[in-house]
């Protein structure tokens, strides 16, 4: 199987603004253009009402001002949240941003996206589907699709069933001997690992069957070279002002 002609950069700035600003907001974001960066990686979940919301965490206290489940609030209520001040004073007001904003700022700067599909817990299908077909509509006129990304094999499955045009990536936290059956049959594109799961061995035997390797997350600079000297496609790291320039070094 031939590997997928996707533009692949080696580094994707992790949460939009790695540890440079408050992760997954259009301020993280513009960290990644400032840097230089091709690519950001960002994590699409659900709001009570079904809108697609950037967020990693199911509960808001960690990066927000809010309280609970985000899967528990509308949008007009999520809207309403501070995401920047846990960050520093400086990002005091920044908004939880929907996908439909992050979408219109990476397009803008041209930056590719990697789009994590991190469903609460029970909406796997109904995420994967919401996600997919709101990404599909976003970057309708854009010369290149986000890459879509899930731990959920599920949401991955619900994805590839609403827009089968969408490049796919499986995510493992922990290695899965099936990879490649599962892969296969959703016609993914690659395979997204824990750095810390991944061996020579691994990454030739995945990459031999056609898929692509990315790796994360990863700020050290000689485990970044020992990966991409693997083969390792691409790395998620949150180093976005250190990790680029001591690889060109
Ligand atoms: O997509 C790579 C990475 O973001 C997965 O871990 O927890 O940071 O979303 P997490
Ligand atoms: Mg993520």
């Amino acid at each position: 199987m031939m590997l997928s002609p996707w533009p692949w950069p080696t580094l994707f700035a992790h949460r939009g603004g790695g540890a440079l600003a408050p992760e997954n907001t259009l301020a993280g974001m513009l960290k990644a253009v400032e840097h230089r960066f091709a690519a950001v990686e960002f994590d699409v979940k659900l709001s009570r009402d079904r809108v697609c919301i950037v967020l990693h965490d199911d509960t808001l206290e960690r990066t927000t001002n809010g309280h609970g489940a985000a899967a528990g609030q509308t949008w007009e209520q999520l809207a309403r949240l501070d995401a920047g001040s846990w960050f520093g004073p400086a990002f005091a007001g920044t908004a939880l941003p929907t996908l439909e904003a992050v979408a219109a700022c990476c397009l803008s700067h041209d930056l590719l996206v990697n789009a994590e599909i991190k469903p609460c817990p029970g909406r796997e299908v109904e995420t994967g589907e919401c996600v997919a077909s709101e990404l599909a509509r976003l970057w309708r006129a854009a010369p290149v699709l986000p890459l879509v990304s899930s731990f959920s094999y599920p949401a991955l499955q619900a994805a590839h069933a609403i827009s089968p045009r969408l490049p796919l990536g499986w995510l493992l936290e922990s290695w899965e001997d099936d990879w490649q059956d599962k892969l296969a049959a959703i016609d993914a594109v690659s395979l997204h690992c824990d750095e810390q799961l991944l061996t020579p061995e691994r990454v030739e035997k995945v990459r031999s069957a056609g898929y692509r390797v990315l790796a994360y997350t990863v700020n050290e600079a000689a485990r970044a070279r020992a990966l991409l000297g693997w083969g390792v496609d691409g790395l998620f790291t949150d180093a976005l002002d250190s990790l680029p320039a001591a690889l060109r070094d």
